[in-house]
């Protein structure tokens, strides 16, 4: 299964201001396909565990802050080559490349849209995190 799973969250600032639909529909346009997906929020314990490697950061408490202040989508993906694709495709945390999600709907570099996993060991650390090995759907 390696190179072919990616995970994503569309943060809380993309679900207030109503981008949800348009950045699934990017997002499947692009040749991921949905294996799990699931609206949720988490708590201030699973925030910071979820984002545990940026706790010594002087931005970690904005940032726990931020992915708690409202519901956030959690998604499983497939695609040949899915998280180096998926990171191509949400844009860099800082400048975004034209047209990348985050260029679109980012509105600052906290409140910034989406999140991809950015490896393979952490895309199945991520999923696991989020999803039971039954809430994953086999095509
Ligand atoms: P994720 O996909 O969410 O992990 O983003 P990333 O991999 O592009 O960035 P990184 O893992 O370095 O940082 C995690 C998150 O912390 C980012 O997505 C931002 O929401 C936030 N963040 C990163 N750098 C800064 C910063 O300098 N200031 C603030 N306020 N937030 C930051
Ligand atoms: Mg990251």
């Amino acid at each position: 299964m390696t190179n072919n799973r990616t995970f994503t969250m569309i943060k809380p600032d993309a679900i207030a201001q109503g981008n949800t639909g348009a950045i699934i529909q990017k997002i499947t346009n692009s040749g991921f396909k949905i294996v799990a997906l699931k609206l949720t929020k988490l708590s201030p314990e699973k925030a910071a565990e979820f984002y545990a490697i940026h706790k010594d950061k002087k931005f970690f408490q904005e940032l726990i802050d931020f992915m708690i202040s409202g519901p956030i989508i959690a998604a499983i993906l497939e695609k040949k080559n899915a998280v180096e694709d998926f990171r191509a495709l949400i844009g860099a945390t800082v400048d975004p490349a034209e047209g990348t999600i985050r260029n679109l709907y980012a509105t600052s570099i906290s409140n910034n849209a989406i999140h991809g996993s950015d490896s393979d060991e952490n895309a199945v650390i991520e999923s696991t995190f989020h999803f039971n090995e039954n809430e994953i759907i086999q095509y």
